[in-house]
């Protein structure tokens, strides 16, 4: 799977809840750990890999893999704690965000159980990032709006780029093509 970057649109939407929990879901859930895990992230959540649903992937500090399907933060502590957060889809760029220290959530797990769960500190943290990104919010608009504003050009810059090199490399494969169709032309023609 591939980590879908900023300026994506996917990572602005509202995720739509997951209606059944399959044996294809949950091959899709082990390969989010997989891709998680390759790009040494903590956390994931699905619009991160190109599908709109309320899912998303952590793993605890003592290696525990926990699966979120559908969640909702019931409860949230008044006391906010500053931490500094990055996020796989803003790679290279951290800053630190003020949340509430404890949240209690509920969802639903890999086999459709529902849960509750009571987190804090780091654990908290992670819940709360992700739960976000299934409303397409991201961790900078939570923090300096200046701050937001340049990581934000500085990604639009790059899928630019991205897209300028895409539009090269397809040139000049239709010209390679092209060359090719000539030859196999000249050929028939002798
Ligand atoms: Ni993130």
């Amino acid at each position: 799977m591939k980590v879908i970057q900023l300026g994506d649109p996917i990572l602005r939407q509202k995720a739509q809840p997951v209606a059944e929990i399959t044996e294809e879901l949950r091959s899709f859930i082990d390969e989010m750990f997989a891709t998680m895990i390759e790009a040494e992230g903590v956390g994931l959540a699905a619009p991160q890999v190109g599908k709109s649903w309320r899912l998303f992937v952590l793993i605890t500090e003592d290696n525990n893999r926990l699966v979120f399907i559908n969640p909702q933060i019931v409860a949230t502590s008044s006391e906010l704690v500053a931490y500094e957060e990055g996020c796989l889809s803003i790679p290279k760029t951290y800053e630190k965000i003020m949340r509430p220290e404890k949240v209690t959530v509920q969802a639903q797990d890999e086999f459709g159980k529902k849960f509750l769960l009571e987190a804090e500190g780091l654990l908290a943290r992670i819940i709360q990032h992700e739960n976000d990104h299934l409303d397409g919010i991201l961790y900078i608009d939570k923090g300096d709006a200046d701050f937001k504003k340049k990581i934000e050009e500085q990604f639009a810059k790059r899928a630019e780029r991205r897209e300028l090199k895409n539009a090269q490399k397809k040139a000049k494969q239709a010209k390679i093509q092209a060359k090719i169709a000539k030859k196999e032309g000249n050929s028939l023609n002798a």
